[in-house]
């Protein structure tokens, strides 16, 4: 995480990242423009690192120049009028390549397009590092896009906050400061699944369940997917640092949303201080361990129904349903403590409607939002 003035950014688009976008934009260049003598417009400030190693890629003649959008008070009726600050020759005939490193409404786009049109050059081109879909307004193409970006406020690469972070080797974006974080849990039967659901939807939350993560990441053979493979092939234990890195990757990789519900994670102490240390990394916390809380024998009547349609043979055996109840017990114990002393714990009576239960854990978590 980085913090520039007021504002707290994390981790985004990697360098890696970075450079697939530079050079997918170079080598299109490259072939539009081989034989053309281009005359690179780098538009400063944002554009003048990408601006650099695009041109550092072009293999022909080319001439650079680095421009800013201006304005001066035009007279009477005229209004405002736009112009490129720096530029030193004529524009007219020429083939332009304008650099931009974001394009965000289209704004900046527009201006630009007036003014190399009553520039008379020959042809020109825009090439944008990033760009946000979402929030772009005009109908002009873009024709060269380094990669699209959802609409988030970004620092890093060129592109700033208030002046600052230009230096910034990768491109990081603003935290949502008020994310809202629950760790759920419930012994099994208690109706987590359908509740999870529910809540994910309507506080826009990133429902992680580790169940999932693991599938995923040994289906898709990640490497940590395969990592966990090998211990699970051997009837081992799953150790926690190969857990921990998944759901890790899983908080990072997500972009949007208010926050997530995590849904089999922690279960042990190790887990719960790993959460806590890598959400610090994202600039935020755990807000709640939200218990839904059943009375064993509910839970044991519940099972034996379900059981009965579901097809899951630890549903069907009252033995194994009570020694499943026990273990969870048993297993968050120690979490609920450590919840309970930072004041973060809150169990949610779990016996009633579906609507009921809702409208219980909704009054728990609006309280922290
Ligand atoms: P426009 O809205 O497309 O005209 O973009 C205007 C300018 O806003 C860009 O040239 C950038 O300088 C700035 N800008 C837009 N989005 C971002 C961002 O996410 N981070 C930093 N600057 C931005
Ligand atoms: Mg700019």
């Amino acid at each position: 995480m980085v913090q520039l003035h007021d504002l707290k950014f994390t981790p985004f688009i990697s360098e890696a990242e970075i450079n697939i976008g530079i050079e997918k934009v170079a080598a299109q260049i490259n072939a539009d423009f081989e034989n053309k003598t281009p005359v690179f417009l780098g538009v400063l400030n944002g554009a003048f690192l990408f601006a650099a190693e695009v041109i550092k890629r072009f293999k022909g003649d080319c001439e650079v120049n680095f421009v800013k959008l201006s304005s001066y008070e035009g007279t009477g009726t005229t209004g405002n009028v736009e112009f490129l600050m720096g530029l030193t020759s004529s524009l007219k005939g020429r083939n332009v390549v304008v650099i931009e490193d974001i394009v965000d409404t289209g704004n900046t786009l527009e201006s630009l397009d007036r003014i190399l049109k009553s520039e008379e050059v020959n042809l020109y081109k825009i090439a944008t590092l990033f760009y946000k879909p979402a929030s772009y307004k005009k109908s002009l193409p873009i024709d060269y896009v380094g990669m699209e970006i959802p609409n988030d406020f970004i620092v890093g690469y060129g592109l700033d906050y208030d002046g600052l972070g230009r230096n910034l080797t990768q491109v990081y974006k603003l935290k949502n400061s008020k994310m809202t974080n629950i760790v759920l849990f419930g012994p099994p039967g208690a109706g987590k699944g359908t509740q999870a659901a529910v809540l994910k939807d309507h506080y826009n939350l990133k429902h992680i369940s580790t169940g999932d993560v693991f599938r995923y990441n040994i289906k898709n053979e990640t490497e940590l997917g395969k990592l966990a493979k090998a211990y699970m092939d051997k009837g081992q234990l799953v150790p926690d640092s190969i857990t921990i890195d998944m759901l890790k990757a899983e908080v990072r990789q997500s972009n949007g949303g208010n926050g997530f519900i995590f849904d089999g994670f922690p279960r042990t102490v190790a887990q719960a201080e790993a959460l806590e240390e890598f959400l610090q990394e994202e600039g935020t916390q755990v807000s709640a361990m939200i218990a839904l809380e059943v009375d064993d024998e509910i839970l044991v009547e519940r099972l034996l129904e379900r059981g009965k349609t579901s097809g899951r043979p630890d549903d069907a055996n009252e033995l194994v349903i009570r020694k499943r109840i026990k273990v969870y017990y048993e297993e968050t114990a120690i979490l609920k403590q450590f919840y309970l002393k930072q004041d973060k714990y809150f169990g949610i009576n779990g016996v009633g409607s579906i609507q009921e239960i809702t409208a219980r854990l909704k009054e728990a978590i609006d309280q922290l939002v």
